[in-house]
């Protein structure tokens, strides 16, 4: 048995237990004075030093002067893929748009072949070098999307990449099957919609999740359904790319099918808003997105004042947003989407736990997992507040302590 005492922070702040929206975003727990022990990766008690069991034999965290909050969970990220497209970025910093990029062979289809030329350990020790620097900004779970394969023997060796390294790697990953990403060059829509449909009973197998970029040029609500429906009976949940760039019926969709998530929602209307609030799928937030790609936030403050349970993850990919430093996307939802800074811990813990269908994740409760992150000041509204710079000290997972730094 092992056991960890952190021992005397100035504050530990969590959200409370449960999928979070409306007032109960902004009132999280705020415990000063009391002490955490951890027993076996789980949490066992939080209270005054004094009293709590603690074993003479306990490894004991001196965290005095520093904030303790759960370790932020990444709910849509595109870890693994090969090749680069700094070169793309140039061209947009030039004036090219996302969308010109791609029509010209780039985007998408250039990660899809340099990660088709990849082979599996290259492609591993790429996501490896990702996930730690995830972890030193406070990521303790993350989400691993494939789709940059778009073929049978690729879109399985991004599954199995991220298998293999959520077997060796401290952050736990959580796998999602995205074959419709895209449409492979030199094949037609109806072919790969059914290569997709062929491919979802192994996908299944590795994949908890199954996503899809529905979007105008890319999948329509009606595609959509079909691939979901095939995924759905293969014991893979729903969740999808929704009203990136267009708003053509894809949260509607979503709505229907009982989908976990709809993520992006950057071209979402009042009125998709308030459908989406009214509904139990959560809205995954990118603001890091709207910032690469410069283009309109997601209405995060119609969303929550509508009653929506909101996440925020990074979508770290090479194309949208080159960043897996998740406290700066809550900043950038504080800045720019007018969210307050216990909105954006829960859409980062809780919520984004939730996205997950994680259970005893993204809280410091009793009997729950001991993700925690000890933040090198003693408020723990400075981890948004001093942006884009790295505060997290020391990443708690399942109870064992990594120095951050
Ligand atoms: O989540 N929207 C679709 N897919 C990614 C971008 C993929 C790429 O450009 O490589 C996203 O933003
Ligand atoms: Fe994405």
């Amino acid at each position: 048995m092992s056991t960890l005492l952190i021992k005397n922070p100035s504050q530990i702040v969590s959200p409370r237990p449960g999928s979070l929206r409306g007032a109960a975003l902004n009132d999280p727990v705020v415990r000063t004075g009391e002490s955490v022990l951890v027993r076996d990766g789980r949490i066992e008690a939080v209270g005054p030093l004094a009293e709590l069991d603690t074993p003479a034999d306990a490894r004991v965290l001196d965290a005095s002067g520093k904030a303790v909050i759960p370790g932020l969970v990444d709910c849509h990220n595109h870890l693994v893929f090969g090749g680069s497209r700094a070169d793309e970025f140039a061209r947009r910093t030039a004036g090219a748009t996302y969308e010109e990029i791609a029509a010209s062979g780039g985007g998408i289809a250039r990660t899809v072949q340099a990660t088709r030329d990849a082979g599996k350990d290259e492609l591993r020790e790429l996501a490896e070098a990702r996930v730690n620097r995830a972890m030193r900004h406070g990521v303790t779970t993350m989400e691993v999307k494939s789709g940059y394969g778009l073929d049978p023997a690729t879109e399985l060796k991004m599954l199995e990449v991220a298998a293999e390294l959520d077997a060796i790697h401290p952050v736990d990953l959580v796998p999602t099957f995205l074959g419709a990403h895209s449409v492979p060059k030199g094949m037609s829509k109806a072919d790969y919609l059914t290569q997709v449909k062929e491919m979802i009973p192994e996908a299944a197998k590795l994949a908890r999740f199954c996503d899809v970029f529905c979007e105008q040029g890319y999948f329509t609500p009606a595609e959509t359904v079909e691939i979901m429906e095939l995924a759905v009976r293969h014991g893979m949940l729903p969740r999808l790319h929704a009203d990136q760039f267009n708003a053509i019926g894809c949260v509607d969709v979503a709505i229907e099918l009982g989908a976990v998530s709809v993520d992006h929602l950057e071209a979402m209307d009042e009125k998709g808003a308030k459908k989406l609030a009214a509904s139990d799928v959560v809205g995954v937030l990118l603001p890091g997105v709207s910032l690469f790609l410069d283009i309109p936030y997601a209405p995060a403050r119609t969303l929550i004042d509508a009653g929506c349970i909101p996440a925020i993850a990074t979508d770290f990919n090479p194309g949208s947003n080159m960043t897996l430093n998740l406290p700066l996307m809550m900043s950038l939802a504080c800045m720019q989407m007018r969210m307050s800074v216990d909105e954006a811990l829960a859409s980062v813990t809780q919520n984004a736990a939730h996205a997950l269908r994680l259970e005893r994740v993204g809280c410091i409760e009793p009997g729950w997992q001991a993700d925690l992150l000890v933040l090198d000041t003693n408020n723990y509204r400075d981890l948004v507040y001093f942006y884009g710079e790295n505060l997290v000290q020391t990443v708690i997972k399942k109870g064992v302590p990594h120095a951050a730094r």
